[in-house]
């Protein structure tokens, strides 16, 4: 038996739609671009949505649209993925690094408020596993006098619509998650989206940003989408389409910026993925609520502890089921390490999420030490995502929980 982590759901309808595009004769950013917007913004319930071709290229880009450079600083959990900081670095600012609650995977809001200078021009959240962060408990800590009166706005620029230090959600797992009721992409100033091949729902490459509805006035939101569209395509004011009309081969470049527009053929793809995206989401729960159970009996009778991420608080803040994420709670990393293979060796492929950004090279080389996020440290050394993905059976699910206990059992033995 071979279980994978995280394949791609494609389905027939999927090829054929993409199939459709690469007949059309159209297969860059184009009509189906256009369409999959539409369809994201009637999905994030936003007014507008833009399409990228990463989460990564997104983020960045909302950093450039708030005019975040050299000598700013943005906060960021040290519990995340790399892209969720090094945007922050590519666009000459310094990330600063927040360990996380304890038990938790989300920033420490006190330790949030001791990081904030009058340099700090942002906070990326991030909402791990697809359970998004609590947004009221961040504003509010943002809204304290302590964040309020640091917060000095540059003139001139976007970060003068905020009251107080803008959030960011680095939502690239919580596509289709809400928070008390809200969908993602409506609750964080700016929300990025995800859709890697990985992702709940893909375009095989790709992301998106929406912005708060309350957030501006609509000429404001209209010129928000007309720049993240010239980022994408090199400042250049017309897209390949619009040039493709009749005598319409002119146009100008506004700034020498990015190339990281999405493509029709992706788009198709999202389109076709999004039609069954609520199926997907419901079988999701399903699996989830499988494998917690069993995971539960089986650590009841083998006399061990796990933690496992919670994807719904009850309270309306339901996640979208992005990862199945548990802890061992008790062990280390050198116990973490073996039961993954002891895992690998029955045929089950598991992940960490995620080794925290001090721990590696690029970041330790920035002067972070894993010392200093001693939270982030106990939630890393014992976690282990277990497959999850909608091509995953009932039996599947039972195997990988016979595996889990068996190589428990096995690692405990030494
Ligand atoms: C938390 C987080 N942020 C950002 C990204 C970057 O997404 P993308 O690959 O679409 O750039 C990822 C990718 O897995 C991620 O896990």
């Amino acid at each position: 038996m071979q279980i994978d982590f995280s394949p791609p759901d494609i389905s027939e309808d999927d090829i054929q739609a993409v199939s459709e595009v690469l007949r059309s004769g159209w297969i860059t950013s184009g009509p189906r671009v256009q369409e999959f917007e539409a369809a994201l913004a009637e999905w994030t319930k936003t007014p507008r949505v833009a399409v990228l071709n990463s989460a990564t290229a997104a983020l960045q880009c909302v950093l450039e649209l708030l005019a975040i450079g050299p000598g700013d600083e943005v906060i960021t959990p040290a519990y995340t993925y790399t892209a969720s900081a090094s945007v922050i670095c590519h666009v000459g600012a310094s990330p600063v690094l927040v360990d996380v609650a304890p038990g938790q995977y989300q920033m420490d809001t006190e330790s949030i408020l001791a990081a904030i200078t009058p340099r700090t021009k942002a906070v990326i959240a991030v909402d791990i596993g697809g359970v998004m962060c609590d947004y009221n408990a961040l504003r509010k800590t943002l809204s304290s006098p302590q964040a309020f009166r640091r917060f000095a706005p540059r003139v001139g620029t976007m970060q003068e619509i905020f009251q107080q230090i803008p959030i960011i959600a680095d939502a690239a797992h919580s596509f289709g998650s809400s928070y008390l009721g809200q969908p993602s992409g409506t609750v964080a100033d700016f929300t990025v989206f995800s859709f890697h091949a990985v992702k709940n729902l893909t375009t095989a490459e790709g992301g998106a940003i929406t912005w708060r509805n309350n957030l501006v006035d609509e000429a404001t939101s209209a010129e928000i989408y007309q720049r993240i569209k010239l980022y994408c395509l090199h400042g250049q004011t017309k897209d390949a389409l619009a040039k493709s009309a009749d005598g319409a081969w002119e146009y100008d470049v506004v700034a020498p910026l990015y190339k990281c527009n999405m493509t029709d053929i992706a788009a198709a793809l999202g389109l076709s993925q999004l039609k069954r995206y609520a199926q997907m989401l419901e079988r999701r729960r399903q699996l989830i609520s499988l494998y917690t159970e069993q995971l539960q009996t089986d650590a009841a009778q083998g006399g061990y502890s796990l933690d496992i991420l919670s994807h719904d608080d009850g309270h309306g803040s339901v996640s979208n089921g992005h990862l199945m994420m548990v802890r061992l709670l008790g062990r280390d990393d050198a116990f973490r390490r073996r039961f993954i293979v002891k895992m690998a060796e029955k045929g089950v492929s598991c992940n960490v999420h995620f080794k925290p950004l001090p721990l590696l090279s690029a970041y330790a080389a920035l002067g972070f030490d894993i010392s200093s996020f001693p939270e982030a440290f106990k939630q890393y050394e014992n976690q282990v995502s277990l497959p999850l993905h909608t091509l995953l059976s009932d039996q599947d699910v039972q195997y990988v929980c016979d595996s889990f206990k068996a190589a428990y059992a096995e690692t405990s033995a030494g």
